[in-house]
């Protein structure tokens, strides 16, 4: 389906934009493992190594005018005519425009008068560079001789400093120049032992190196000097602003085209880093552009790429009657869970990538989107997040990812976060089989240990997480709060009246009484994890203990959550119910609806009750609001949430994250069409008829959509990085397609429309593949009514592990 901004080429795996003036800019990532960049679809963006905060190594201005300024500008002086492939900064009015937005690469096209630029940027696997390969062509019937001009501003690595501090960094900017190759150097001959390499595998006819020389002083992007005068000037930066920027001068035939690449490195000197005269060593930058220059290795780069991501997607694919499903499990779905749990809630359009680092609740739930596709880094994840414990269960909410150190600004105290790391190890633990990740040493954030030996294992955290939530219940016996559950922004122990301060922070939680339905749910959900994963270690008095805890929450949750048509949400400092009829504003919201039947609450058909008040209260063709009715006045005794206008955000915003659980919930009750429903509501390849509206990239899930109480009811925002992108993916594979990684094995029990006559699903799973055919003869939504393991028919629906074979036959056939 075509939009009047793009469409999507399933083949390719490539979301077209076929104009640059998006309704916001469309952003891609570069790069997975150490490098990362933010791309968008008119090459705007910054790169960065693991950090964004403290190894910033390009720089981009946030929410900018235009929004988008700043990034991997490239600029063609063709005749006397500037302008730019991917259209900004110069904005000349182009021929034609595309970008493709690809796996890993964005592949930016312009022409203009008879001459056609091609920038294809991209971080090779496992590579400290970013690439930018250039083709031009010459479409017109003369000879052209065009100039290139390359430009980055380079920054000074901490990127909150580079923002900020200008009474030092405005003296403190250095380059080396080497033929083609611009090395920023700055703070080299102090502290760090890395630098920014800049250089061109063409022969340059003239560089730049300060902005005011490149670009001016009171110049903006658009009107930048050098490249509208077509005259490098060879400056050099002492001070100031830094820049890379070269002058590449073409001489084309007819129909000629060349190619060559542009390439940005972070280079790591260790402890070698002066020559023996002393100066700055040229050598490890000029090895990495002669390898970078040789014939063909760009190319093979780039193929290498690809076939990493073949690999990676590999893992799942599914051939189903739902265009949009099958689209974003096979390609986008996955590819955004590798960015949140690359990135958690760093770097994106919405995040600056020096507020939050990682997300301890966050990262946890990305892992479950991303374990199948390289479960060892779901493994390192674990342990690091783990590491961020602290010995009485509560935890770093964040941590800071170059340092793995816990933020101590934000501190702990939020009294989910814990749990969700019994989920996540569960999670790994069914996916791979490693019970040895159990006996793992972390070790408590608050003890200092001297040697591995010493520190606690991952079981040990999680039983200490358990035990925190059964230690820390309020008057109802129910799980006590903290500054927040999942929802940030119910804030019941708060009480802000300075706006100087920050809700999530401010507020003591020693001896507060307000507690969470929702953590009622989440607990029993993980009791229930944990107790299945004693089982499987043949620990039966560790099982049963767990399920005596669960029983004590159960009780509690059954007893003091009911609010009589649904749960409660909460009890506030005060004990006064939150989310109940007899609140004036809020009387229901999702997440303990949610969570409450994920944890197996209210079997007597209250969990059933209270799926039908999401579904008559809550739910809109846009997807599920997060409470209603919206807060219209500011709840001191509540916090943030009330802070927000009507309809955004967590106060009734269709928050997408709730909205997966519910779809889980609903495939869990056995009702497809409703899962399959909430599915697509919130999905944004079926988004593409309203994408004026909607705003954000039709390609990957958005944190919030405006809901009915807004005025922008239908607009996205905070797309990219968000804890929808790896629960929509276990809804969409585990719970619609139902093929459900289990200690045991693989468990086969989807959740369908009726109207499906069936599906095919490839799962690779601890190394195995399985061909998962799944048939529906009696058009029915859930239930086995035969199972068939490489033409054995078996009972149950549990797929154990194949002794000795690689590839299983599965067939399925539901029915009564
Ligand atoms: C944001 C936060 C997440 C939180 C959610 C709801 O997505 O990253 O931790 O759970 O908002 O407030
Ligand atoms: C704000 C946002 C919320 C996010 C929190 C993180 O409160 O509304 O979504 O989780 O910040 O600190």
């Amino acid at each position: 389906m075509v939009n009047r901004f793009g469409y999507f080429d399933d083949v390719q795996r490539e979301y077209v934009v076929t104009r640059p003036d998006t309704p916001l800019p469309w952003l891609n990532y570069l790069g997975q493992d150490d490098l990362f960049g933010l791309c968008t679809n008119t090459a705007g963006g910054y790169t960065f190594w693991r950090d964004a905060k403290l190894r910033r190594l390009t720089r981009y201005r946030y929410n900018n005018v235009p929004l988008d300024t700043g990034g991997r500008y490239l600029y063609v002086h063709d005749a006397g005519s500037v302008w730019n492939p991917g259209w900004k900064p110069v904005k000349a009015r182009l021929d034609h425009y595309e970008c493709r937005v690809g796996l890993g690469y964005t592949r930016i096209t312009g022409a203009k008068d008879g001459l056609e630029v091609e920038q294809l940027m991209f971080i090779p696997p496992n590579e400290d560079v970013e690439l930018w390969k250039v083709t031009v062509r010459n479409t017109s019937g003369e000879r052209k001789q065009p100039r290139l001009y390359s430009f980055v501003e380079f920054a000074f690595y901490d990127a909150l400093n580079d923002m900020t501090n200008y009474q030092r960094t405005y003296s403190i900017g250095e380059v080396v120049v080497e033929g083609s190759a611009i090395h920023h150097v700055t703070e080299f001959r102090e502290r760090r032992d890395h630098s920014t390499m800049f250089a061109c595998t063409a022969p340059v006819s003239g560089f730049d190196t300060s902005r005011d020389a490149f670009v001016g002083v009171h110049e903006g992007l658009h009107e930048a000097r050098v490249p509208f005068a077509g005259g490098a000037t060879g400056s050099i930066a002492h001070g100031w602003n830094p820049i890379g920027a070269h002058e590449v001068t073409l001489d084309l035939a007819p129909a000629e085209r060349c190619e060559l690449a542009f390439v940005l490195a972070f280079v790591q000197h260790g402890a070698a880093k002066f020559t023996a005269t002393g100066s700055f060593d040229t050598s490890q930058g000029r090895a990495i552009l002669e390898r970078w220059s040789a014939p063909g290795v760009v190319d093979t780069a780039f193929a290498a790429l690809a076939s990493s991501w073949d690999r990676l997607l590999g893992g799942v694919q599914v051939t189903c009657p739902d265009e949009h499903l099958g689209r974003m499990v096979n390609t986008w779905n996955q590819y955004q869970c590798m960015a949140t749990f690359n990135l958690s809630r760093s770097a994106s359009m919405f995040e600056t990538g020096i507020g939050r680092g990682m997300g301890f609740r966050d990262s946890n739930q990305d892992l479950l989107g991303f374990v199948h596709m390289v479960p060892s880094r779901a493994r390192r994840r674990l342990l690091d997040l783990a590491a961020t414990q602290l010995s009485d269960g509560t935890c770093f909410h964040q941590y800071q990812p170059l340092t793995k150190q816990g933020n101590a600004d934000v501190g702990g105290d939020f009294y989910d976060d814990h749990l969700w790391l019994v989920l996540a190890t569960c999670a790994y633990v069914k996916e791979t089989a490693d019970l040895g990740v159990l006996d793992a040493p972390c070790g408590y954030a608050d003890r200092t240990y001297t040697d591995d030996g010493e520190r606690e294992s991952l079981l040990h955290h999680l039983e200490t997480s358990l035990a925190y939530t059964m230690a820390n219940r309020g008057p109802h016996g129910l799980p006590l709060i903290g500054h927040a559950d999942w929802n940030d922004c119910l804030n019941l122990n708060c009480f802000s009246t300075e706006p100087n301060e920050s809700f999530q922070t401010a507020g003591d939680v020693v001896g507060s009484q307000a507690e969470s339905v929702m953590i009622g749910g989440l607990f029993l959900a993980a009791a229930n994890e944990m107790g299945a994963l004693y089982d499987h270690l043949e620990r039966p008095d560790d099982a049963a203990r767990i399920r005596r805890w669960r029983a004590e929450i159960l009780a509690a949750v059954e007893t003091h959550g009911w609010d009589g048509e649904w749960w409660l949400r909460a009890y506030d400092a005060e004990s006064r119910p939150v989310g109940s009829s007899r609140n004036e504003e809020g009387q229901i919201f999702v997440e303990s609806q949610a969570w409450c039947a994920l944890g197996g609450a209210g079997t007597d058909g209250r969990a059933r009750q209270a799926l039908d008040a999401v579904e008559a209260q809550l739910t809109t063709p846009n997807g599920i609001v997060l409470q209603q009715p919206a807060y219209t006045r500011y709840h001191l005794e509540l916090g943030e949430i009330t802070s927000y206008p009507p309809g955004v955000k967590e106060n009734a915003g269709i928050f997408c994250h709730s909205n997966t659980w519910i779809h889980l919930a609903w495939c869990r009750a056995g009702d497809g069409d409703r899962a399959l429903a909430g599915y697509l509501s919130i999905c944004p390849s079926a988004k593409q008829d309203q994408i004026e509206t909607y705003r954000c990239e039709p390609y990957v899930y958005a944190q919030a959509i405006a809901g009915p109480d807004s005025p922008t009811s239908g607009e996205a925002k905070n797309s990219w990085l968000t804890g929808t992108a790896a629960w929509t993916f276990v809804v969409a594979t585990q719970g619609i397609l139902g093929v459900q990684p289990d200690h045991a094995g693989l468990r086969i029990d989807p959740c369908i429309p009726p109207s499906w006559p069936g599906f095919t699903i490839h799962r690779r799973f601890r190394g195995v593949d399985y061909e998962i055919e799944v048939r529906n003869p009696d058009g029915v939504a859930h239930g086995i009514r035969s199972l068939t393991v490489d033409g054995s028919r078996i009972d149950g629906n549990l797929v154990a592990a194949p002794p000795n074979s690689t590839h299983v036959r599965v067939e399925a056939v539901l029915g009564r």
